[in-house]
């Protein structure tokens, strides 16, 4: 299944995305981790995309698209994949198109997860990551057992630079701006899948899996 997974900062697409990649057996393709990755790694890329990210703006279309280019073309995603935080903008929509018709394929879905523009920043703000495994928590909402320890392998739990509230203030913004239009880009192509997003965490799965069995 080739799948993209839609929504703002905070809507809770890497926490669906980690459900999603275990059920149907695909790759998870996340720019966010990729230039996040390259961030530790202290690499030229790294270096690029930190300049954007810190600001809360989109990396420019071209970098990011090269990226996804390369990716999608390795084996792994032969059968399927799961991009999550692309396309962010109808450019990126329009290569990626034209990259899998190339290949001969194209999407199946697109899930897109709604949720309250209100709680959008607690989300972010109260995001907790792990630096060894990633997994994702949140003070409130889905906390790990021991507080700031990761539950899978015990170490910290850090911050994201980029959660503070005026860069996800500014992320939202950015989001309402050049992403929601692929929205209607993609309802256009009826590929999408409308989720409700502003529910406990295992409904919110529910509701995708019944909604791509349909
Ligand atoms: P990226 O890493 O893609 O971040 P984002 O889109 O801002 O999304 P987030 O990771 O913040 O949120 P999420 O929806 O995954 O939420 P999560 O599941 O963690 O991008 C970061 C930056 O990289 C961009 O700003 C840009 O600079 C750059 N970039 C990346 N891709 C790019 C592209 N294609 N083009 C250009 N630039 C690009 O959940 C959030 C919190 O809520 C967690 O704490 C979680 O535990 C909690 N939570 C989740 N679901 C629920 C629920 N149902 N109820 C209660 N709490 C919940
Ligand atoms: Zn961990």
């Amino acid at each position: 299944m080739k799948l993209v997974i839609l929504g703002p900062p905070g809507a809770g697409k890497g926490t669906q995305a980690d459900f999603i990649i275990k059920k149907y057996n695909i790759p998870h393709i996340s720019t966010g981790d990729i230039f996040r990755e390259n961030i530790k790694n202290n690499t030229e890329l790294g270096k690029k995309a930190k300049a954007y990210m810190d600001k809360g703006l989109l990396v420019p279309d071209e970098v990011v698209i090269e990226i996804v280019q390369d990716r999608i073309v390795k084996d792994d995603c032969k059968d399927g994949f799961l991009l999550d935080g692309f396309p962010r903008t109808v450019a990126q929509a329009v290569s990626l198109d034209a990259e899998l018709d190339k290949l001969g394929t194209k999407l199946d879905r697109v899930i897109n997860i709604n949720v309250d523009q209100s709680i959008l920043v607690d989300r972010a703000v109260g995001r907790r990551i792990c630096k060894t495994c990633g997994a994702t928590y949140h003070i409130k909402y889905n906390p790990p057992k021991v507080e700031g320890i990761c539950d899978i392998d015990q170490t910290p739990l850090i911050q994201r630079d980029d959660d503070v509230k005026e860069t996800v203030e500014t992320r939202i913004q950015v989001y309402f701006d050049q992403t929601s239009p692929l929205i209607d880009y993609y309802h256009a192509q009826g590929l999408l899948l409308d989720i409700d997003g502003d529910q406990d965490i295992k409904k919110v799965f529910e509701d995708i899996v019944q909604g791509l069995n349909n």
